[in-house]
């Protein structure tokens, strides 16, 4: 992947704008989405080489949410590496990310497939960048709202997170019009996300420094986290939530309280629970080699430590 995304982007003027939106990229991060879109094509028994572009549309749509999502969440670390916004400025920072939504378009638009399918993803990515707003927008609300319920959060992230990887698992066999196949890579990808986007609402308190992001940013920020919500419900009272900042000793005994309650527990199963419901969806495909690597990076989305 990282081979095929230096291929495909390229330099312009002016120079900071480029720095300030492949900065991200280049840190590393773990790039799951183009790795999913390319092992399902593989399970589909499809040639991945024609579609290697729509991979890497779907990480730079990544990309470019990071890139916002660290303004708005106020973040400062990522990837190990100081935020665009951080080093480059806000300003920039929005311009970084709309360049690398714009040419997820155009580089989506080379892959060699019928224009009809073509069409078709072009419509469902777009669709599904709407979807991240959405969901985004619903994060921000919920830090002003009291009444959040599980159901709430859960329609959030699959909206803010799921989708996209979705997307990434089903874009292959929309490509390719092998309809059979969308719906249910669409929902593994759908149920696996959820499950994805739960354990990092965990490694936001249990990560630490391994996480390479600020650690507790959920919590100082005030984020209705299906832990924070947990937490609410058995009654127990995080001092630091919403308060934004805190210290490191004070972190230390918030996340010492949602252990002890089991709300990071309660978290964890729920991750599994999702990524298990996703997995049954991969009955419907072929077995093979790709889908085993599937079936365990689906394992992986809720063991990962970063
Ligand atoms: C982080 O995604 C953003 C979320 C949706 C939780 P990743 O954990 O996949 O980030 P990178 O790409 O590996 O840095
Ligand atoms: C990110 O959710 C979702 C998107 C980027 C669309 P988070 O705000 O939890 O992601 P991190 O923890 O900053 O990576
Ligand atoms: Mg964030
Ligand atoms: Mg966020
Ligand atoms: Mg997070």
């Amino acid at each position: 992947m990282n081979d095929a995304m230096r291929e495909f982007l390229d330099f312009g003027e002016p120079k900071e704008l480029y720095d300030a939106s492949y900065h991200l990229i280049k840190a590393g991060g773990k790039r799951l989405r183009p790795v999913l879109t390319l092992l399902s094509c593989e399970a589909i028994g499809k040639d991945w080489k024609p579609i290697l572009p729509s991979a890497i549309a779907i990480e730079l749509i990544h990309n470019f949410t990071l890139i916002h999502d660290d303004i708005m969440d106020r973040d400062e670390y990522r990837r190990g590496v100081p935020t665009v916004h951080k080093l480059f400025g806000e300003a920039m920072a929005i311009l970084a990310g709309d360049t690398l939504f714009a040419k997820a378009f155009e580089i989506l638009s080379r892959c060699e497939v019928d224009a009809k399918n073509l069409i078709k993803a072009v419509e469902i990515v777009a669709d599904v960048c709407v979807k991240i707003c959405e969901g985004q927008c619903m994060d921000m609300e919920f830090e002003r709202r009291e009444d959040v319920s599980v159901d709430d959060y859960l329609k959030m992230v699959e909206k803010k997170t799921a989708v996209l990887i979705a997307c990434s698992c089903s874009l292959p066999a929309i490509l390719y019009g092998e309809e059979k196949y969308v719906e249910p890579l669409w929902k593994f990808g759908l149920n696996c996300g959820i499950g994805f986007q739960i354990h990092d609402d965990v490694l936001d308190l249990i990560g630490k420094d391994k996480i390479g992001k600020d650690w507790c940013s959920d919590l100082v920020e005030g984020k209705k986290t299906i832990v924070y919500l947990k937490a609410k419900e058995l009654g127990v009272d995080i001092e630091i939530f919403g308060r934004g900042k805190a210290s490191d000793e004070e972190k230390r005994k918030a996340v010492e309280m949602l252990k002890e309650c089991g709300a990071i527990d309660f978290a964890s199963k729920m991750a599994k629970d999702f990524v298990e419901m996703g997995k049954k969806y991969l009955d419907a495909l072929p077995d093979s080699n790709a889908k085993e690597v599937l079936l365990f990076l689906a394992d992986y989305l809720i063991t990962r430590e970063y």
